[in-house]
């Protein structure tokens, strides 16, 4: 599947997404790197990849090179948003934004109808993008993040099988495509 993010610079480019395969992995740990003061050990995307029947884990490439990964669990009619991330160099240009979207789209396509994950609180661009996309903050998890004992925000968008949600996804996703 390919969707093209509203241009803001010049020279953007689409993203084209596909599954995560092993080989990935080297190159989205180079972006998790970048992203995340805790980060996850490449085992942990192993695990996900083999071990996990619940997970579901996808690249973003522009140029054959990755710049985005993301990755849900769908359990019956609830998913949760376990990763996400844009290489520092393409942030921006609205390909969370499109990295988001196939994350939703997966969850409804295998049934959810909610999907849920947890966010610093000082989180304010990852906000933002959630809020766009219809998640609520629902509660606080009190220092939950270890390394500073930072609160997480849990967030949840519901009703994602639902025609209104369908038309704010379809709405968003029509400043995307060209
Ligand atoms: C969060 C993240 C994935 C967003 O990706 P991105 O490609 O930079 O974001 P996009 O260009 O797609 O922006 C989409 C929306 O995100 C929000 N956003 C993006 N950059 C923003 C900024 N600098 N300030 C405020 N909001 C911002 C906005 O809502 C934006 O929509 P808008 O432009 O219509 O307002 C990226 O910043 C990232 O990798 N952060 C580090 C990892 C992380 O925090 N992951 C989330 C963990 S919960």
């Amino acid at each position: 599947m390919k969707l093209d993010p509203r241009p803001r610079a010049a020279g953007d480019e689409r993203l084209s997404i596909a599954p995560m395969a092993d080989v990935d992995v080297r190159e989205v740990m180079r972006i998790e790197q970048q992203s995340f003061t805790t980060t996850w050990p490449a085992n942990a995307f192993y695990q996900e990849l083999h071990d996990n029947k619940l997970a579901h884990y996808y690249v973003g490439r522009v140029d054959d090179r990755i710049i985005a990964y993301g990755g849900i669990w769908v359990i019956l009619e609830d998913s949760h948003i376990t990763t996400i991330a844009v290489d520092p160099s393409h942030r921006g240009r609205r390909y969370g934004e499109v990295m988001l979207i196939r994350l939703l789209d997966e969850a409804i396509a295998r049934g959810a109808s909610w999907m849920t994950l947890e966010v610093r609180e000082s989180n304010d661009v990852a906000q933002a993008l959630y809020r766009k996309y219809g998640f609520t903050t629902v509660s606080t998890r009190r220092g939950y993040y270890s390394d500073n004992n930072e609160n997480a925000l849990v967030m949840w968008a519901g009703n994602l099988k639902s025609g209104i949600y369908e038309n704010r996804l379809r709405a968003l996703r029509s400043t995307l495509i060209e």
